[in-house]
């Protein structure tokens, strides 16, 4: 069982080995920014790995390639950018990604 840590929201959350940032978040009922639903196509989910990156499986073609075409492969790999819905979990890690928050927050009355 792997930590992620969000900042700025300072929240911990347990994750099972390879499950993706994202879908640990929402099993633990955070909203994670999206727009493509998680299919790693909008680069919505992007966060920056502060600690651990060597805890995330290696970032797959399709995943660069998203993240590359809109950033260019070098501020991607200079910031330390993973897409959240892509990136699966094998240990603790850190990431910091804004917009991160409780889902009931979006209900509203
Ligand atoms: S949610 Fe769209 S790329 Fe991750």
């Amino acid at each position: 069982m792997a930590k992620i840590t969000i900042l700025p929201l300072e929240r911990t959350i347990k994750a099972a080995d390879g499950v993706t940032i994202m879908e640990a978040a929402h099993e633990h009922g955070l909203y994670w920014p999206t727009t493509c639903g998680g299919q790693g196509l909008c680069t919505s989910c992007a966060c920056s790995v502060e600690a651990g990156a060597e805890n995330l499986a290696p970032m797959g073609r399709g995943e660069l390639t998203t993240l590359a075409a809109e950033l260019g492969e070098a501020a991607v790999r200079k910031r330390g950018l993973r897409l959240a819905c892509q990136a699966r979990v094998q240990g603790d890690v850190t990431v910091v990604k804004r917009g991160v928050r409780p889902a009931e927050a979006l209900t509203f009355e």
